[in-house]
């Protein structure tokens, strides 16, 4: 607790000289990269234009070989998923020994939620509220990274989520635009640090531009269509922030925005990302998306890809082989321009300079560095930390958490004694071997472990066993969810239930009549209902990573005292689904009682859990907030208090959430946005007031005629400890 208050003093104190920067290259970088272009061939342009993967870990087919040889000749700049300081050095070597003008390779990996140490997949580590902490691990993860060879990483991915069918949801930070916005800034500035070039950082790149998140029907690479209103207002805006933060490199997505496919948009790529927000850096294109668009019937064929895309904007080529087979050949035509080529060209060099590979290519190839860094003490005690603070406690019946060590556990579900899945999916070089289990976490307790079922499959053959070892016990504990590879990439499901026969043994094992604690572990919010109303006590621990089995142990013994709120609300069924707390009123609001609104027959509109809650194992009580001006003028600041009180016997942290309601607008309004928040520790009887400073921009919105702003009037602003509990005043903008 010590700990958290210094992380939120520093905060406080350096946050003016951590202001978020756009990437901009180094006058140096920008000189030397255009007296190398001068001296450089077309072909050895497009060599830096082109990005292929080694066969490490490729996350689609693999369409071209031999890049080893494509290093040789200067064809390929850049690598992705080839890491290590031995292998890294080997494929560097060539490239400034073997080639003519000797530009060192960028390397690339997906580290996302860790490299060796494995933190908490993004939307689990998101319900932490923890900005820092965020910080922190994107740090780590990139220092462990940095030191195994690597320059570059795709992460963070920033797209909004509102349908749980998306496997990818696990990637992202959850619903919210606002709350999205604050963690791509925070996950940013982790992996990148204030400048490029530091040994213990990555280059960022910002993924998926854009609107990847909006698959129609939550079937990932499905297309994507929305107003121009909705596109600005709720799914750009991460990426704004993303790029403003600093991040120097942006990948395409693979679906379209408006009938164009992301990765031929000019719209997307030059007009919104390079003219509206000024961005510096290079365009990447998602693994062979440049080859898709003839699949998606823009295109004829793979040089008229390319050519959509160069004229976009786009500057790598990932995993495609077009730039490299196709560029030179449009150049002939006319159908791209030297200049666009060059451009493109600059931008990717820049940047090897900024990070010294130019001065070292070795820079990143230093094994001693590697060894003493990878899965480093401090490391997993930073990834139990925020592990636990990940964890969001859903329920929690007579008080039945946390356990006492005196109480004889039976510890039921596959997943409460596995490495693999614990470690999630897109776990960079992470071993499952390093990861502790939960059964491991429980050592110390008076535990009998048995398997029960599988997480999928419909063999029941093991519920006898389950049943009676929680017939012996004071209290069971039962782990069940989703195998890593259920999310993520190409795992979307139509069915969020629990697979397999999971939720049937906890039912059985509630009929037992003893205290049934649930640990759901997975990637997205799952549809429970049957668990929600029958179990005792419910957490929410995501895939953990590394530190899993301590985390959660944590929190069952009462070690820590969980603190998580969700940021992606849980729905009753797939079928609300999108289900979202920032829905809009609509002409007929939803009135449970009667027939002709916006309802279902079957099923309320509420959701199981909504964005924003979590339960701790004490209580917070609110005072009515209150504001320093009931009226204000337009662009004036006001402020809003509200007094907190832990109402329990615990210490405990609380996020204490700010929305707004604006009453009237020119266009619909939702009922109610995402403003602010504070996590704050408060001991057993202690308050604390606290201020939220709300500015313009935060009444700010697309207005009819597309400029953004505010419009005077009514405001209510509500604050509470979830976005469905808060407390209301009103306000009026003059
Ligand atoms: C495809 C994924 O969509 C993207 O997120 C990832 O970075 C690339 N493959 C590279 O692995």
């Amino acid at each position: 607790m010590k700990n958290f208050s210094i992380t939120l003093l520093l905060c406080v104190l350096l946050h003016p000289f951590l202001k978020a920067q756009l990437y901009t290259p180094s006058p140096a970088a920008v000189q030397k990269s255009k007296a190398l272009l001068a001296k450089m061939t077309l072909a050895e342009k497009i060599g830096q234009l082109t990005l292929y993967t080694t066969d490490w870990g490729s996350t689609g087919p693999t369409i071209r070989e031999g890049y080893k040889n494509d290093i040789k000749s200067g064809a390929c700049g850049n690598l992705f998923n080839s890491h290590s300081t031995a292998f890294t050095r080997e494929l560097q070597k060539v490239a400034v020994e073997e080639t003519r003008l000797k530009i060192p390779i960028l390397f690339g990996f997906d580290v996302i939620h860790g490299y060796k140490t494995i933190f908490p997949i993004p939307l689990g580590e998101a319900c932490s509220w923890d900005l820092a902490a965020m910080e922190q691990s994107a740090h780590i993860a990139a220092k462990e990274a940095a030191a195994a060879g690597l320059h570059w990483t795709y992460a963070p991915m920033v797209d909004i989520g509102r349908d749980p069918r998306w496997g990818r949801v696990m990637e992202g930070a959850g619903e919210d635009t606002w709350l999205g916005c604050r963690i791509a800034e925070a996950r940013v500035r982790g992996i990148q640090g204030s400048k490029l070039g530091q040994t213990d950082r990555l280059v960022a790149c910002v993924k998926h531009f854009a609107a990847y998140g909006a698959a129609t029907a939550g079937r990932d690479y499905n297309t994507v269509d929305m107003s121009e209103r909705f596109f600005r207002e709720y799914y750009l805006p991460p990426y704004e922030a993303a790029v403003k933060a600093g991040a120097a490199s942006v990948m395409t997505s693979f679906n379209d925005y408006d009938g164009i496919p992301a990765t031929g948009n000019k719209y997307l790529i030059t007009n919104i990302l390079r003219k509206e927000w000024g961005f510096k850096g290079f365009v990447v294109t998602d693994y062979t998306s440049m080859n898709e668009m003839v699949n998606h019937g823009v295109v004829a064929d793979d040089k008229a890809a390319g050519e959509l895309s160069i004229n976009a904007g786009v500057d790598m080529d990932m995993q495609g082989s077009i730039y490299q087979r196709f560029l030179a050949q449009s150049v002939k035509e006319g159908k791209a321009t030297l200049k666009l080529i060059d451009d493109a060209t600059l931008r990717i060099l820049q940047i090897k300079y900024d990070l010294g590979l130019f001065d070292d290519p070795y820079k990143f190839c230093d094994a001693e560095r590697e060894k003493a860094t990878l899965l480093a003490p401090e490391h997993r005690a930073a990834a139990r930390e925020i592990s636990r603070k990940s964890i969001v406690l859903l329920k929690n019946d007579k008080n039945v958490l946390p356990l006492k060590k005196n109480q004889k556990i039976a510890l039921i579900g596959a997943l409460a004694d596995n490495k693999t899945e614990l470690i999630g999916n897109w776990n960079g070089a992470g071993n499952a071997e390093d990861c502790i289990t939960l059964r491991n976490g429980l050592r110390d307790g008076n535990v009998t472990y048995v398997k029960g079922c599988e997480v999928d499959g419909s063999d029941r053959s093991g519920f006898e066993a389950a049943i009676n070892a929680a017939k012996q016990a004071d209290v069971v504990v039962i782990a069940v969810g989703e195998k890593a590879m259920m999310s993520g990439e190409a795992a979307s499901r139509s069915d969020i239930t629990l697979p397999g026969v999971q939720e049937d043994l906890v039912l059985e094992l509630v009929k037992t009549g003893k205290p049934v604690v649930v640990v759901l572990m997975n990637g997205r919010p799952l549809a429970i209902p049957a668990i929600a109303e029958n179990a005792t006590a419910i957490l929410e621990t995501w895939w953990l990573g590394t530190e899993a089995g301590n985390a959660i142990a944590d929190v069952l013994w009462g070690d820590y005292n969980p603190s998580g709120k969700l940021t992606m609300t849980f729905p009753r069924s797939v079928g609300q689904v999108p289900v979202f707390y920032n829905y809009k009123s609509t002409g007929r609001p939803y009135d449970p009682n009667s027939k002709w609104n916006s309802r279902y027959i079957d099923i309320v509109n509420t959701p199981q859990y909504p964005f924003g809650y979590g339960l701790s194992y004490t209580t917070f009580k609110y005072s009515t907030p209150t504001c320093d001006k009931t009226t204000f003028k337009q662009g004036e600041k006001i402020k809003v208090s509200v007094t907190v009180t832990n109402s329990g016997s615990r210490d405990g942290e609380e996020v204490v959430q700010l929305y707004i309601h604006d009453l009237v607008g020119s266009v619909t309004r939702p009922v109610k946005e995402l403003r602010g928040f504070q996590k704050i520790m408060l001991k057993a009887g202690e308050s604390k007031t606290i201020d939220f400073t709300l500015s313009n921009d935060a009444f700010s919105f697309y207005r009819r005629n597309m400029t953004r702003g505010s419009e005077r009037g009514d405001f209510e602003i509500m604050v509470g400890g979830s976005s469905e509990d808060t407390q209301k005043i009103k306000v009026t903008m003059k």
